[in-house]
């Protein structure tokens, strides 16, 4: 062989898998609904936006469901699925029971269905509605999403306590489970950037102010004193099960860089925000992310590569007439 043709070879051997690369979403694509339901995507940011708009904190409980749908199953709208008499679904699972936005998925799909029925997959207007929730602050859409995914017919509630991390995750532990859903040290870094905006309960962190020992005493050496003091002021006991708080405070509605901010003075809420700081790579990355234009840039890749895992497409599946209810 001359060394021109293995030049060729190799290059467009390099250039394929680079594609491959690239298409990782595999059939999805941005224009899906181009001529089945033209105005999908019109319709789901209208609808996202005057629920926002009526109360700003519906926009955490949007972007975290396309995460917690996207880890358990695939992104199939399986967190969306109701128990039945014969099955505990996602939903009922503990860490499920803090999710929301349910309401506004129901609402956007009544509008699709009205105008486009049996077209738009439930798992598409959970990945969508992320995005445009998000995008209400700005008035524009940090991220485009690849659409074409196809709702799934199961959910069980066991499924969830092995696929969402607790907030008790060190960084070995969150590594390994985003590297099972395909996604690197990187996309955990700036996912977890997703914590700029959103509410807490109590429980998912007072174990760091007042049972740290696992002995019922003690607190987090690595949580900043003086904001340790202001969250037990928040959550007076270990038995407060009701009360939430911003997890970026003063800046919980705003969609910005400060949860970075936050970490480096010790101020994380969580032990799997904190753990981000136990890595090197990790660290180096949160350095980065503390600037608008570097976390802004990422957080699109990451969370697009997030709404690719295991996702259904083809004839996989089904298009689900009622997001709660897989079809009869
Ligand atoms: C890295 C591992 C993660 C852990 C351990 C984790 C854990 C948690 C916990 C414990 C809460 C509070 C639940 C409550 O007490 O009500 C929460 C809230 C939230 N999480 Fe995560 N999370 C992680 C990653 C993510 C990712 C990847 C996203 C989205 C891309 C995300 C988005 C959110 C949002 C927006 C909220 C606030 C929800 C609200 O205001 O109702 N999280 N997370
Ligand atoms: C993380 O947690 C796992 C499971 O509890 C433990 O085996 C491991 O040693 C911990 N890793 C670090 C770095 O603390
Ligand atoms: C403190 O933490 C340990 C270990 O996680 C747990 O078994 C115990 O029930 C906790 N104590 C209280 C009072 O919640
Ligand atoms: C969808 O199913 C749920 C659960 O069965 C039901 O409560 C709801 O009314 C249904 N929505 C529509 C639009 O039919």
């Amino acid at each position: 062989m001359n060394a021109k043709l293995s030049f060729f070879l190799i290059t467009t051997a390099i250039l394929a898998l680079g594609l491959l690369g690239v298409c990782h979403g595999g059939p999805l694509k941005q224009n899906y609904y181009k001529h089945t339901c033209p105005q999908a995507l019109k319709i789901v940011r209208k609808v996202t936006w005057k629920h926002v708009a009526q109360d700003l904190t519906v926009a955490a409980p949007l972007l975290r469901l396309h995460f917690h749908d996207c880890f358990v199953r695939g992104c199939d709208a399986s967190v969306l699925l109701e128990s039945t008499a014969s099955n505990k679904a996602e939903k009922d699972a503990f860490p499920d029971l803090t999710l929301g936005g349910f309401d506004v998925i129901a609402d956007i799909k009544a509008a699709l269905e009205k105008k486009c029925p049996g077209v738009v997959s439930c798992a598409d207007i959970v990945a969508l509605a992320a995005r445009d929730s998000v995008a209400f602050q700005y008035k524009r859409s940090l991220w485009k999403v690849l659409l074409g995914r196809r709702d799934g017919t199961v959910s069980h509630m066991q499924e969830v306590l092995v696929n969402i991390p607790p907030p008790s995750f060190n960084f070995t532990q969150l590594k390994h489970l985003f590297a099972s859903k395909g996604l690197n040290v990187h996309d955990l870094v700036v996912l977890s950037g997703a914590h700029t905006i959103g509410d807490s309960h109590c429980f998912s962190f007072d174990n760091r102010l007042y049972n740290f020992t696992g002995k019922g005493y003690g607190q987090d050496p690595t949580l900043n004193p003086i904001y340790a003091e202001y969250l037990k002021r928040k959550c007076k006991s270990l038995s407060d099960v009701t009360t939430t708080l911003g997890m970026d405070p003063r800046s919980s509605l705003s969609f910005d860089t400060h949860y970075y901010k936050m970490l480096l003075q010790k101020k994380g809420l969580f032990q799997s925000d904190v753990a981000l700081l136990t890595d090197k790579e990790a660290y180096e990355d949160v350095l980065k992310m503390l600037y608008t234009r570097n976390f802004f840039a990422a957080f699109g890749p990451s969370i697009r590569r997030m709404g690719y895992v295991q996702v259904l497409t083809g004839t996989e599946g089904e298009i689900r007439r009622n997001c709660s209810v897989v079809n009869s």
